[in-house]
């Protein structure tokens, strides 16, 4: 006896399809136009080292140096560094060892420096060369005009290494040298 296929056997279950109706892939994350605006970044800290004898500031020769003090000079410097988006470090030593030890300190934290280096300016290769090592800007800057003034101001040890001076200027200096960092930091 031979046996023959049913005529009514159950239909074949239907390949597997793709479905129409599968719910739509995600899409894919697009930037969105109302996230909220950066923070405003971090102030930057500028250290502003001053080198031996102006901490005598505002008594020691007024007719050169003028009448502020160093603790009017960073009242000054801490509200335009405010405006700047730049926090004030400013120091004061009598030490070459100290400042040095400064400076090393900003190559390693990558920290702007503004620099009076005062009469270190004119012969301490010591601190010239703990500059070069700098990675940051780096603006000398002197209330004086010193190459205004006796002939051993004319050389400055610093200024080679330096992104540059400014001189002349009294506690403005320090006002004018802060907006040049601002600038090379790109703010
Ligand atoms: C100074 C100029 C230097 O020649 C001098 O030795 C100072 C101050 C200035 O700020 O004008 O001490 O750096």
């Amino acid at each position: 006896m031979r046996v023959r296929p049913r005529g009514d056997d159950p239909p074949e279950p239907p390949a597997v399809q793709p479905r129409g109706d599968d719910p739509p892939e995600p899409p894919a994350v697009q930037p969105r136009g109302d996230d909220p605006p950066e923070p405003p970044a971090q102030p930057t800290t500028v250290l502003i080292l001053n080198g031996p004898n102006l901490g005598r500031l505002g008594s020691r020769e007024p007719e050169i140096y003028g009448s502020a003090t160093l603790g009017d000079i960073t009242a000054a410097c801490t509200a335009v560094g405010a405006s700047l988006g730049l926090r004030i470090d400013l120091r004061q030593t009598d030490d070459e060892a100290e400042l040095i030890g400064w400076i090393h300190e900003a190559a390693e934290l990558r920290l702007p420096v503004v620099l009076n280096p005062a009469a270190f300016t004119h012969y301490s290769y010591a601190l010239r060369d703990a500059l070069a090592m700098r990675t940051a800007p780096l603006v000398e800057v002197h209330l004086s005009n010193p190459a205004a003034r006796e002939t051993f101001r004319h050389t400055s040890v610093v200024s080679a290494v330096a992104d540059g001076t400014i001189a002349g200027f009294g506690p403005q200096s320090y006002e004018l040298a802060l907006r040049a960092v601002a600038r090379l930091l790109g703010r």
